[in-house]
């Protein structure tokens, strides 16, 4: 063991000129105009991946494509096999004027690397390998089989995946698996995150009248549709922080005393998060800490609203539509189909009889819960405690992935998720950065991860 830690120090420098490679990619799953370098960052990975000894595909899907890459299987008994997930795509740089360096030229400073993707999530997902990179190079044994599956498409709700999973469901099958996409409450700090919000998106489009009409002309005969989009959103929640819609708070299941304890025992500062956020004051659900408001549950956000002139300057009209993107961030055991049905329900209620409303579903995602005291799980924690040099927490997340219940459902396996982002790392925000010490410890914990697992499998 200490061969390949000493491999992984000795290769430190190279291993973050990688990341930098990696990072220079676009691969921004959401605009159609990236395609190519979707393909071209998968392929990179793929030529990664086989150059440190593993037999690795570029895999079709219906969307942007899958990397698959196993480490050399050997003859002889039945191995552990663990899958390790992450996605090489990445969220929209935009608002581009906010970056301090342009986010596809990867820059080093304070000991991070700057750039988009450098966290969520090609940095955490590449530190896997790198440790990999390491067993194989040194000659030390692995104590399990391996398989990367690293995805493109994480970013816009895993279209395809699922197909996949079914279409490859023999090959994959595995003990359980890990997935590096998660965060660390604070620096030093490992967890082992037990639980993800689910998701479910849509977006509402009002429709006026056939154009944009001078408001002088018109105004106060004909609705302004901007106007009563707003005025249906404004009832989607309440003044506590409640979801205002029949039926929402059904399946929610409620917050144990045991995780309430957890919860609290994790560091938390107000002043420090609001001066963090840039907000004069906190906001959430009545009767909840902000710790269970952001992760244990469930919300209502705008996205997006898009209506009428943008441009600088005044324009005097009535807008002809308006449009909302909303996401509802979900708990167990709300299911996001139910939800969506739920909210376009009560969105066409609200919708005044001056406005054509038109809804699209967009993806969705479930909430995950594992049980933290599973065997596996306390292996994880054992692998966290040495790679980083303290005692891991226990933590549940807001975000979502919503592949993960997929594997337990297809695949049979539980995930593991053991994040390695930090909170000011800028996930999906201007200057996303990942941490180098991170980096480092997410190589150490493919030190200690696999013979911990392998030996509870
Ligand atoms: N890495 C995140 C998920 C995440 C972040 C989980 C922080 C827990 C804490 C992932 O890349 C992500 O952003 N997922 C999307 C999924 C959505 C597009 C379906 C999300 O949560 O918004
Ligand atoms: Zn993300």
């Amino acid at each position: 063991m200490q061969a390949v830690l000493d491999y992984l120090q000795t290769h430190h420098d190279r291993f973050v000129r990688d990341l930098c490679e990696y990072v220079r990619f676009p691969s921004v799953s959401a605009q159609p105009e990236h395609q190519n370098d979707l393909r071209a960052c998968a392929a990179w990975l793929a030529a990664r991946c086989r150059r440190i000894g593993l037999d690795s595909e570029v895999c079709d899907t219906p969307g942007h494509p899958v990397v698959l890459a196993r480490t050399p299987r050997r003859a002889g008994p039945r191995r552990p096999h663990f899958l390790v997930y992450g996605h090489y795509d990445v969220q929209p740089p935009e608002p581009f004027e906010l970056w301090k360096s342009p986010p596809f030229e990867p820059r080093l400073e304070n000991g991070a690397v700057y750039g988009r993707g450098a966290s969520d999530n090609k940095g955490q997902h590449l530190a896997h390998l790198n440790a990999v990179e390491a067993w194989l190079a040194t000659g030390a044994e692995l104590p399990c089989d391996l398989t990367f599956l690293i995805e493109g498409e994480e970013e816009v709700g895993s279209r395809s995946l699922a197909g996949f999973l079914e279409a490859r469901r023999a090959e994959l099958r595995c003990d359980a698996v890990v997935v590096s996409d998660t965060g660390m409450p604070a620096p030093g700090l490992p967890a082992l995150t037990y639980a993800l919000r689910g998701i479910a998106a849509l977006e509402i489009t009002l429709t006026g009248p056939n154009r944009d009409l001078h408001s002088g002309i018109f105004g106060g005969s004909v609705d302004n549709p901007a106007m009563a989009l707003c005025q249906m959103l404004a009832r989607l929640r309440d003044r506590r922080g409640r979801v205002n819609i029949p039926g929402f708070y059904d399946e929610v299941v409620p917050l144990s005393a045991y995780e309430r304890r957890q919860l609290a025992r994790l560091p938390f500062n107000e002043r420090e998060y609001r001066r963090f956020l840039g907000v004069p004051r906190l906001f959430g659900e009545a009767g909840y800490t902000p710790w269970e408001q952001r992760s244990a549950r469930p919300t209502v956000e705008i996205n997006g609203l898009t209506s009428g002139y943008q441009g600088e300057g005044s324009k005097t009209i009535i807008p002809a539509w308006a449009r909302a993107k909303l996401t509802f961030r979900l708990v167990p055991n709300q299911r996001p189909d139910r939800i969506a049905r739920l909210v376009v329900r009560h969105l066409r209620r609200l919708t005044p009889p001056t406005v054509r409303a038109r809804f699209t579903v967009g993806h969705g995602g479930e909430p995950y819960l594992l049980d933290p005291r599973g065997s596996r799980a306390q292996a994880a924690l054992r692998a966290l405690r040495t790679a980083f040099n303290r005692d891991p927490v226990l933590l549940r997340e807001g975000g979502s992935i919503p592949i993960v219940t997929q594997f337990r459902k297809i695949l049979g396996a539980e995930t593991l998720l053991l994040g390695l982002a930090l909170p000011d790392d800028n996930a999906h925000s201007p200057n996303e950065k990942f941490d180098l010490g991170n980096y480092a410890a997410g190589m150490r914990l493919g030190t200690s991860l696999w013979p911990e697992l392998a030996a509870v499998a």
